[in-house]
């Protein structure tokens, strides 16, 4: 896979490229990555990459000639361009995992000022936000997704270290812990000492059951629950129950 981020702070993604996980995949070629300045692309003959909004208003728009240029220049057929706003469809390990199995080529367009000229939405496939909150730029965003992507590409960590992830199986994680076995009072579980396979699976799903109920129900609105999971699911209410009274 390769990516291509378009910014005007390519220098942003140096220390992304240089360190940990990242760094090995890009030394490994397990992933191309590379950024493209936008400003190269200006026919403007100050430089400049964008202007006053039309109508009036505050802060600066980028202007659709040095942002599609450069598009047109990188994209081929296995491009999927996606642009970085907090207006888009949001971002998920849903979204990640179909971005690092279907596409060959993404392309993440990051804005900054106070936005994109309208009419450069139509040369993107998708629009992709992280949330309802709003970054100075779109280069925070394409880090995080980059990071999210490359993670799952082939060879990048190993299959298990992230088929036991939060939302992989629709859960959150369950807890995880290292050693000593007491760290100021608080023990690790004993299942988890016990060396005992089918107990220690049992218990990581009951915990993410428990997890994934007290932080984000919402995530458990529509699944279609195991057997197992149903009878631990009445476990958990059960010792609830007993908590309370
Ligand atoms: N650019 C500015 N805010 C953003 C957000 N929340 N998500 C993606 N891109 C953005």
């Amino acid at each position: 896979m390769k990516i291509t981020v378009l910014t005007l702070f390519p220098e942003f993604f140096d220390s992304f490229r240089s360190t940990s996980i990242i760094k090995r995949a890009l030394e490994q070629q397990l992933v191309e990555f590379e950024t493209v300045d936008f400003r190269a692309f200006t026919l403007d003959r100050h430089n400049h990459v964008d202007d006053t909004p039309c109508g009036g208003g505050q802060g600066m728009v980028l202007s659709c000639q040095p942002i599609v240029d450069c598009l047109k220049s990188v994209r081929s057929e296995d491009s999927f361009v996606i642009m970085m706003t907090p207006q888009g469809n949001r971002f998920d390990q849903k979204l990640a995992h179909r971005f690092a199995s279907e596409i060959k080529h993404l392309i993440i367009l990051c804005g900054h000022y106070e936005g994109f000229d309208e009419r450069i939405r139509s040369f993107v496939d998708m629009e992709v936000s992280l949330g309802d909150f709003v970054l100075t730029g779109g280069e925070g965003a394409a880090l995080v997704i980059s990071d999210a992507v490359i993670r799952l590409l082939d060879h990048v960590i190993k299959e298990e270290s992230h088929s036991d992830d939060s939302f992989e199986n629709g859960l959150l994680e369950y807890p995880q812990y290292t050693r000593p076995i007491e760290y100021e009072g608080m023990r690790v579980p004993d299942v988890l000492l016990s060396g005992h396979h089918a107990n220690i699976r049992k218990w990581r799903l009951k915990e993410s059951l428990k997890k994934t109920m007290e932080k984000r129900p919402d995530l458990l609105k529509n699944r279609e629950f195991t057997k197992e999971e149903r009878k631990l699911l009445d476990e958990i209410k059960a010792e609830e129950e007993q908590g309370e009274g």
